[in-house]
């Protein structure tokens, strides 16, 4: 605009070429401290969600110890069974009702269920991400709870629908 104007004012005689590159120098000087205002703005938001996250994660419950734990898998043939388990992420909404499934070594299995039915939420049970609320979990035989985390997780191999763990 201050070009627009300028060059109408300019050939009318009204104003020097010189006030017109001034004029488009102070603009330029005036506005980005406002755009950097702006930027500032949305820096200031993205912090405060992260910060949220991290009081999220600093305000989760310990996890329970587990060093009593001896239960071990030398040679995994890999029978898993789920035995009447009930599940919710939140104690007043149960997800999983009463669930049980045998699946034999060397059986590939899919689990097929709309959006949201709770197919991760077994895997994620599975691998002890969350503890079951009553029922049990076994592989080969050995119950899921009675073994340490890490020897759960180096039973299995994971690839996650979402990889995402920070944006
Ligand atoms: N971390 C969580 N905290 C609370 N609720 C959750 C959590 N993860 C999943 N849910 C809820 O549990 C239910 C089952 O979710 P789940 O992710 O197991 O479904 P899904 O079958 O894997 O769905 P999709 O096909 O979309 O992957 C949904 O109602 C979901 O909103
Ligand atoms: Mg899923």
């Amino acid at each position: 605009m201050v070009c627009v104007f300028g060059a109408i004012r300019m050939t009318d005689g009204n104003v020097s070429m010189g006030t017109i590159v001034a004029f488009m120098i102070y603009v330029r000087i005036f506005s980005q401290p406002l755009s950097q205002l702006a930027q500032a703005f949305g820096q200031l938001q993205q912090a405060s969600a992260g910060m949220n996250r991290v009081f999220e994660i600093l305000e989760e419950d310990e996890m329970g110890e587990e060093s009593n734990k001896t239960k071990q898998l030398d040679i995994i043939k890999g029978d898993v069974a789920f035995e009447h388990v009930h599940f919710g992420y939140s104690k007043d909404k149960t997800i999983i009702h009463d669930f049980s499934a045998h699946a034999k070594a060397g059986q590939k299995i899919a689990i097929v269920g709309p959006p949201g039915a709770g197919k991760t939420t077994l895997v994620n049970l599975l691998m002890r991400f969350y503890e079951v609320d009553s029922g049990t979990i076994s592989i080969d035989g050995v119950k899921v709870h009675d073994m340490k985390r890490e020897e759960v997780h180096d039973a299995f191999s994971l690839v996650l629908q979402d990889i995402r763990l920070y944006e």
